[in-house]
């Protein structure tokens, strides 16, 4: 199987994707949607997630739909506006978290939290072409119930919360006082919306005490580590890098401040991009060094980093970015998936990290750069990945993760990312080949993603800083404030195309 794949990836570099096949395969796209939702609503709703092999549901994460709410606004970038309403209002009137469940507070957040907010947002304003009549603010009343149920989970001395928290008790007294550097740093986008959309403050500013929290502990050398102690502030794991558990620390940096424009986000990503390109970028590769020292522990690719060279394009940095996307997709075609980890001094799989559960971020970062270059190769590599995905995952009712990206042997289970984002990612990349007619790229805003996929707009009572808007619908005055102003003068990255790209040219 594993050298079939290679062999699909070499025939098809032959040629590249032309108009009629991006129609083609934009249309695959979207059958791969719906081949893993239907099978999802058909035998798995209303659990979290889909066996996909064994057709059959589970909930594995809280018992919250997980699959549907993190669907929600797929469906409106498919315009699919019958099964988004039946989802919301099956949301609306069915959906409750007075449940006796300890959660993760980063999934929660940023699958179901954001699900509800994005939906919301689109289901509720007129110009996007998704509105619902009879809706109520029903998900917004659910995120903010929700959010409320999160809020335990801050109260520490160093305000980074708890991992996990019972949606009706609390933090248990048995809890970890350890949590990932991710796990604390990436709530900033939904709490922030969450507070700007109820008029409650409290959200955004347990979300950014949390940010400031872990900023306080960097090192001397201006690297977080990957694991810290939420009460004492001390690092348990000092491990930095790019990937796994701390990735979307950095992430959320750039797009808080891209969404909600506050320079102390920008400062802080600014430090921590010159860091890590100091430190841990050995080009093309990133290691895993230590936080203080910088002596490399792991000379290691894991599947988490390939989201960075996306960042790195929305922050304006796109030659380093083509350069590890070639070499983290080089992975990907050596295998036909890129394994979770990959080990750069022997150049083979890392021991126990052999699967690939259907991760969207190579896909990701291969939209990012195409919609910055409209290079070619980027749908080259887009058809790559959805043969794969294609041929090596699709199973009876959905979608299967891969156990051993050298056997391709498959796993039961399908994760809600895969339609948040993976598919997302694919649908956006060839849409894009085709002129882009989608909300995402001709909507009424210009939408962030946040770190699940889910879309944030940035209109004006989201993205004008509260100190300068009093949510009447004026701008503030002084137009360096503004970021809603900022990103439609400056981001033009292709001037003359009316598609709208985030770039903050780094310097
Ligand atoms: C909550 O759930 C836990 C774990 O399932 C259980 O042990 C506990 O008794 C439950 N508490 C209540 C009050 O139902």
């Amino acid at each position: 199987m594993a050298a079939f794949l290679i062999l699909i990836s070499d025939g098809a570099s032959a040629a590249s994707v032309t108009a009629a096949e991006a129609l083609q395969l934009r249309d695959e796209v979207k059958e791969m949607f719906y081949h893993a939702y239907n099978g999802y609503m058909d035998h798995a709703f209303p659990l979290d997630e889909l066996r996909p092999m064994s057709c059959v549901g589970e909930d594995s994460l809280g018992g919250y739909a997980l699959t549907l709410v993190d669907s929600l606004d797929m469906l409106a970038v498919l315009g699919d506006r019958e099964k988004f309403f039946d989802a919301v209002n099956w949301i609306g009137k069915h959906l409750r978290f007075d449940k006796n469940k300890t959660v993760s507070v980063f999934e929660t957040t940023i699958r179901v939290l954001g699900g509800l907010l994005s939906a919301h947002m689109l289901v509720s304003d007129q110009a996007t072409g998704m509105v619902m009549y009879d809706y109520n603010d029903e998900l917004l009343n659910l995120a903010e119930d929700l959010g409320r149920r999160l809020l335990p989970a801050f109260d520490t001395p160093t305000g980074i919360p708890y991992g996990s928290v019972n949606l009706l008790y609390g933090v248990s007294e048995d809890e970890s006082q350890v949590t990932s550097t991710a796990g604390g740093g990436t709530l900033t986008m939904e709490f922030g919306v969450l507070s700007r959309l109820t008029g409650d403050p409290v959200f955004e500013e347990v979300s950014r005490n949390a940010v400031r929290g872990l900023w306080a502990q960097r090192s001397h050398i201006g690297l977080v580590g990957a694991h810290i102690n939420v009460l004492s502030g001390e690092w348990t794991h000092k491990d930095s890098g790019i990937g796994t558990s701390i990735d979307s620390f950095y992430e959320y940096l750039l797009k808080a401040y891209l969404l909600f424009g506050e320079d102390e986000y920008l400062h802080m990503f600014k430090e921590s991009y010159k860091a890590v390109m100091r430190y841990l970028f050995k080009d093309p590769w990133y290691m895993e060094v230590n936080m203080n020292s910088a002596v490399v522990v792991w000379p290691l690719f894991n599947s988490l980093q390939a989201f960075w060279p996306g960042l790195q394009v929305l922050a304006g940095d796109v030659e380093p970015a083509t350069q590890t996307h070639t070499a983290f997709f080089s992975v990907w075609k050596k295998f036909g998936f890129t394994p979770e980890g990959f080990n750069l001094a022997s150049m083979s799989i890392q021991p126990g990290q052999r699967s690939y559960p259907l991760r969207p971020e190579l896909i990701e970062s291969t939209y990012w750069l195409y919609k910055a270059t409209r290079d070619p190769i980027y749908l080259d590599a887009g058809r790559d990945i959805l043969a794969s995905i294609q041929y090596g995952c699709r199973c009876p009712c959905g979608y299967c993760h891969i156990a051993d990206v050298e056997t391709h042997q498959q796993d039961d289970h399908m994760e809600s990312f895969f339609l948040s984002e993976t598919v997302k990612y694919l649908y956006l990349l060839f849409d894009l080949a085709l002129g882009g007619d989608n909300i995402v790229e001709n909507g009424p805003y210009p939408y962030l993603f946040s770190t699940e996929g889910h879309l944030f707009p940035l209109t004006p009572q989201i993205s004008l800083p509260k100190e300068c808007c009093t949510y009447s619908g004026s701008f503030c005055p002084d137009s360096s404030k503004s970021n809603w102003m900022l990103h439609n003068a400056t981001n033009h990255v292709d001037a003359g195309s009316p598609l709208k790209v985030f770039l903050l040219p780094y310097s």
